[in-house]
């Protein structure tokens, strides 16, 4: 359980009437969801059920056939959500919302190093190229590159990722650089080994506990339980279930029903 106090600073998504649907098949179709009324929410359900859908929904990476995605920023009075239905999805970061992909296809073109030093200078300054002439945050955006990567323990940053759970780590390091307030990661474990899932669930909980809303999809439930204060059960497009992990896991006969069992 996160630290409830950890609201503070939190921003929330509101998901309204939100369809989408491929070749005239409706993958998503929410009637209202929020997201953020707790640190760390988890998103799960069986393959196909539409969570990395919803999530491209609401970076508009793709598009709504109907329905709005607003961001309410923390202390936003009437008026001052910020519709990202309407956003393209290259304005989503300079709101404070970023997303982990399932599937990584970044990363081929830069050295380990240039690509978080890339996203650590996006996060301190609209006009990332000052990173080249202002030696101050160059200084800052290179330290914070080196913590990760010490404890990450990359060594070669110099180098070209390689492998895809190497891919994937990056990924999620480059989300954390860019200093988020509301962090979407579709399975970010899937593909890491265990020592270093653990060091990015501790990322997740620290980032969550400064006041950033994390909303995280994953198929290893353990992550799930242990991690998320609350959980939505996605299936055939649909939420079906939201609750703590106890209320979900309670509801044994419906998360085996899809997900097979001994996932309870
Ligand atoms: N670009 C696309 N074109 C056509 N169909 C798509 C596209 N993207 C997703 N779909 C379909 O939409 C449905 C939902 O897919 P989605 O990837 O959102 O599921 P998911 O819950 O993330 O599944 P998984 O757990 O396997 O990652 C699936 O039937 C998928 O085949
Ligand atoms: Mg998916």
């Amino acid at each position: 359980m996160t630290d409830p106090t950890a609201t503070l600073t939190r921003p929330v998504i509101v998901v309204q009437n939100a369809v989408k649907s491929f070749s005239g098949r409706v993958v998503v179709d929410i009637a209202e969801l929020t997201l953020g009324d707790v640190p760390i929410e988890g998103l799960i359900g069986p393959n196909g059920a539409g969570k990395t859908t919803l999530m491209r929904m609401v970076m508009h990476s793709t598009g709504l056939d109907r329905g709005t995605i607003t961001l309410w920023p923390h202390g936003a009075v009437a008026g001052g959500g910020v519709v990202l239905s309407n956003l393209p999805s290259h304005r989503m970061a300079g709101h404070g919302v970023v997303k982990s992909n399932q599937v990584i296809m970044d990363f081929d073109k830069l050295t380990i190093w240039d690509s978080l030093l890339l996203a650590a200078a996006a996060s301190k300054s609209e006009r990332p190229h000052r990173i080249f002439d202002e030696p101050r945050v160059f200084a800052e955006a290179s330290d914070e590159v080196a913590r990760y990567l010490d404890e990450f323990g990359i060594r070669e940053p110099s180098t070209y990722a390689k492998s895809a759970g190497e891919k994937k780590l990056l990924d999620i390091l480059r989300c954390l650089l860019l200093k988020p307030k509301f962090l979407l990661l579709d399975e970010p474990t899937a593909g890491l080994p265990e020592e270093l899932t653990a060091k990015v669930i501790d990322e997740v909980r620290t980032v969550a506990s400064q006041g950033t809303a994390v909303v995280i999809v994953e198929h290893n439930l353990d992550v799930i339980w242990n991690l998320c204060d609350e959980v939505h059960f996605m299936a055939e497009g649909k939420v079906i279930m939201k609750g703590t992990p106890a209320e979900i896991r309670a509801h044994r006969t419906v998360v085996e029903k899809y997900l097979g069992e001994g996932h309870v």
